[in-house]
């Protein structure tokens, strides 16, 4: 924090520094990934779904051409491409991962039309994780290119692009910040130098040029062409910090130890009456730590917040932002899917799941604090009192309330009162 400064806008002393250090910071994003950065362009985003957004901006689509990708994406690799192209959803085998036999045909039958193929590297919902380096071997054989949307696979896997020259090279990448234990407001994307040499970026403004005269612009180079305005270089430096962190504890170690946690976890969850689980619960090499359930006859926010109430356990349910994966899995009718949308307002109160999840540092005590707490919810012996809002579908616990402002020191300094509200 010391030497933070603006980038790539003046010689003062902080100015060099900051900007010595930011740059390198996209090669050491790059190389996280295995990207050869002599001949790939790494820049940062806000995030994975910025990221994609400017891969579909930048793409050059033209609206007959066809995007293949699974119904497994978050809705982050999938509505951005739907701007611009012909998307085509490939279905989901009994595990709940990609129909492989399936993507396979879908990538050949189109060779020609196929432009792009944009697949997860590991599914946020089920953690099944996907062979992406050898269907980045069918959409090349299809002329195709590839994209993975990796957010959910860094965490937890060494993940390495390969050569560009490898018929298995993955052509585009994406992912964030925050989902490798550094702060928000960072995403990454990786492609080829000469794709985004190409063409105008798609957010134009200070920074992205190399020449402005009252009516013609030349661009700058990449990154710096694809990163208007002032950069987040804080946050970038802590992206590198937590990649550096990450390679010094090793992938390989974390792969091991996570799947250590998810066979012990639902080694002991299969035991627990009315637990549904969903996906993969065994040969689980290709899958993430990500565990997606159901209390049979309990709604998914109800245990959520009791886990939290009562446990102190944070969990996510709902959706996962993946509807059409979640709906498939969950057997969900489209009449069903009518009723529940017409009867209550808001996304928590469609079908959904409860999603169990570990980072690196989670550890069996933690499992078994989980696994007590959801021993007690299935005997419904849960102590507190709970109440659904039925505009929104949420529970709450009764007499759970959080205090912001001991969390927050500015909170309540400088709380501005709502309507009617008290001032203290
Ligand atoms: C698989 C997957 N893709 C994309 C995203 C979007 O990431 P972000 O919210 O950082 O844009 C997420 C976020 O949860 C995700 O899990």
């Amino acid at each position: 924090m010391p030497w933070y400064s603006g980038v790539h806008r003046g010689m003062g002393f902080k100015a060099i520094v900051a900007t010595n250090v930011y740059e390198e910071t996209h090669r050491i994003a790059g190389a996280f990934v295995g990207a050869d950065l002599d001949t790939n362009a790494v820049l940062f985003s806000k995030n994975t779904t910025e990221s994609i957004n400017k891969l579909a901006n930048r793409f050059a689509f033209k609206p007959d051409d066809v995007l293949i990708t699974t119904i497994m994406e978050h809705h982050s690799n999938d509505l951005p491409w739907r701007k611009y192209c012909r998307v085509v959803h490939v279905g989901i085998d009994q595990d709940g991962g990609i129909d492989l036999v399936a993507l396979r045909k879908e990538i050949m039958n189109r060779r020609g039309s196929v432009r792009l193929v944009a697949v997860s590297g590991a599914s946020n919902v089920t953690g099944l994780c996907s062979p992406i380096n050898e269907i980045a071997e069918w959409a090349h054989a299809a002329g195709a290119k590839i994209f993975v949307d990796a957010a959910q696979l860094v965490p937890h896997r060494a993940v390495d692009i390969l050569p560009d020259d490898d018929p298995g090279h993955i052509d585009f990448i994406a992912y964030s910040a925050h989902k490798i234990y550094a702060p928000f407001g960072i995403g990454v994307l990786v492609g080829p130098l000469e794709f985004f040499n190409a063409g105008s970026p798609d957010q134009v403004g200070g920074g992205t040029v190399s020449y402005v005269g009252t009516d013609e612009v030349e661009w700058g180079s990449p990154p710096q062409k694809e990163e208007a305005g002032s950069p987040n270089v804080v946050g970038a430096v802590a992206l590198a910090e937590a990649i550096s962190l990450l390679r010094s504890v090793g992938m390989e170690v974390i792969a091991d130890h996570e799947r250590e946690l998810l066979e012990y976890t639902l080694g002991r969850m299969t035991t627990l009456p009315r637990v549904r689980i969903y996906g993969a619960k065994s040969d689980l090499k290709g899958k993430v730590g990500v565990i997606p359930f159901n209390v049979d006859g309990m709604d998914h926010s109800l245990v959520a917040t009791i886990l939290s109430a009562e446990g102190g356990i944070g969990v996510r349910n709902g959706n996962f932002c993946a509807q059409p994966y979640m709906r498939k899995l969950l057997n969900v009718s489209p009449e069903e899917e009518k009723l529940k949308r017409a009867s209550r307002c808001d996304n928590p109160t469609l079908p959904g799941m409860v999603r169990a999840s570990f980072g690196c540092y989670n550890n069996r005590e933690d499992v078994d604090i989980f696994i007590d707490m959801l021993a007690r919810i299935v005997k419904n012996e849960q102590k507190g009192t709970y109440a659904i809002d039925p505009e929104t579908g949420v529970y709450s616990a009764r007499g759970f309330e959080i205090d912001a402002g001991r969390h927050f020191r500015y909170f309540n300094a400088f709380h501005v009162p709502g309507k009617g509200e008290e001032i203290a």
